[in-house]
């Protein structure tokens, strides 16, 4: 089967909002990497009081509209409160063209509180949520995330009949219900149904994870404008390239060591010094993608502790990162290790207690190799999801 020429024909692919992990050091280093279309925060919950005032800081500094970084950028909000959403979908616009209404996750705290997918089990009550924010913020202002129902798929139908004919930017369906949360595969082929009789733009999102998935899916891509990438996009921060150029990436071993103390760096700026991300981002140092440019990365890093003076370097003169940074460096890590040769999946690299034990690690694993290529490992998906089965073996349980 062939391929549709995702470029040309304007075929649209983004970052998946994942909360816990799409934020503002993650989104710099992803778009570092590699070419990405559109990312996404993950949700801002908002309140009937919070946040009253301003924005906080590191949600969306990375505006398009200010020409600082080379992605458009997908914000987000959940929220139980039509007034909440407003007030701060109001101050989102001012720099962006649309604001996505979170109504998908399933978590018990989003769903006890009124908020998330709680929604799609009234959707006339939905309806009525998104007729008053496209009122009070204009049309084409507010896209929404849903699921493909509450408790069961065919809840789709009902979902749509009730916001079809609303002015909205974009609608972008995770082909699985909430009751599902991540078990089983998502239904492609209901989102196309639905994508078929839609005049807004519908994405799809769930399992994409490398170009074989995708072409698997492709009899159920024929209406939708694109589709968000998360899990996969972890495994394999270079799926997104996989997938245009049709053939998977070759990965310079060289640099792995180099962009991991990256993202590190980044992540101690979030944690002990956030003006100094800003002060990066204002700069334009991620108006471009480094790709595979060492240079670059390495520059980046003296930046960083030449503008920071909370960082030290231990003798070899690897930066001394706190516990939370180094945390998510393995936790980024723990994902991509798995689309790495097999002997990068060994659990000594994760159990170290330090960056520069961590390189040393990695460079002893991987000193038999110059250049790798990174593949999804389907055999290794019931690592990553809640239930160790493979998702096939549990798609008779949902309807
Ligand atoms: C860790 C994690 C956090 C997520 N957080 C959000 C979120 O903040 N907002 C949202 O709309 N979806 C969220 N999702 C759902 C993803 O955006 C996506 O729809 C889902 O993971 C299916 O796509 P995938 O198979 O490509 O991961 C999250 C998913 C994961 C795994």
């Amino acid at each position: 089967m062939m391929l549709p020429v995702i470029e040309q024909s304007g075929f649209d692919m983004g970052l998946a909002p994942m909360e816990g992990v799409t934020d503002l050091p993650f989104r710099l280093w992803m778009s570092s990497l590699t070419d990405i279309s559109f990312l996404s925060t993950p949700f801002l919950r908002t309140t009937k009081d919070f946040p009253k005032s301003e924005l906080p800081s590191d949600f969306i500094p990375d505006q398009t509209s200010r020409g600082v970084v080379p992605y458009r950028l997908v914000p987000q909000i959940m929220t139980d409160s039509a007034e909440s959403f407003i007030r701060n979908g109001k101050r989102i616009l001012e720099g962006f063209d649309f604001v996505d209404f979170n109504c998908g996750c399933p978590s018990p705290h989003a769903v006890g509180g009124g908020a998330g997918s709680s929604l799609l089990a009234d959707p006339k009550y939905l309806r009525s949520l998104l007729v008053s924010f496209l009122e009070a913020l204009g049309p084409h202002r507010v896209s929404v995330k849903i699921r493909t129902g509450f408790q069961l798929n065919s809840e789709l139908n009902d979902i749509f009949e009730q916001i079809y004919d609303l002015p909205l930017a974009r609608l972008t369906i995770h082909g699985r219900s909430r009751v599902q949360k991540y078990d089983g595969l998502a239904r492609w082929e209901l989102i196309d149904g639905v994508a078929a009789h839609s005049e807004f733009p519908v994405y799809g999102s769930g399992d994409i994870t490398s170009l074989s998935s995708l072409e698997e899916r492709l009899p159920y891509c024929r209406h939708i404008a694109g589709m968000i990438i998360g899990r996969g996009a972890l495994r394999n921060p270079f799926v997104f390239e996989e997938l245009r150029k049709r053939q998977a990436y070759r990965f310079p071993l060289h640099m792995l060591g180099t962009i991991l103390v990256s993202l590190g760096l980044l992540y101690e700026l979030k944690f002990r010094d956030k003006n100094t991300i800003l002060t990066l981002l204002e700069e334009g140092t991620f108006k471009d993608s480094f790709g595979t440019d060492i240079s670059k990365w390495l520059s980046l890093q003296s930046k960083i502790l030449q503008l920071s003076d909370t960082i030290s370097l231990d003798p070899d003169g690897v930066p001394e990162l706190s516990r939370a940074a180094f945390g998510r460096v393995k936790m980024i890590w723990n994902y991509l290790r798995s689309s790495f040769p097999k002997e990068f999946f060994a659990p000594t690299i994760l159990r170290s207690a330090t960056m520069g034990q961590f390189l040393k690690q990695l460079n002893e694993i991987g000193s038999n190799h110059k250049m790798v290529t990174l593949s999804h490992k389907p055999d290794l998906d019931w690592i990553y999801t809640s239930r160790k089965k493979q998702p096939s073996a549990l798609n008779d349980e949902y309807r």
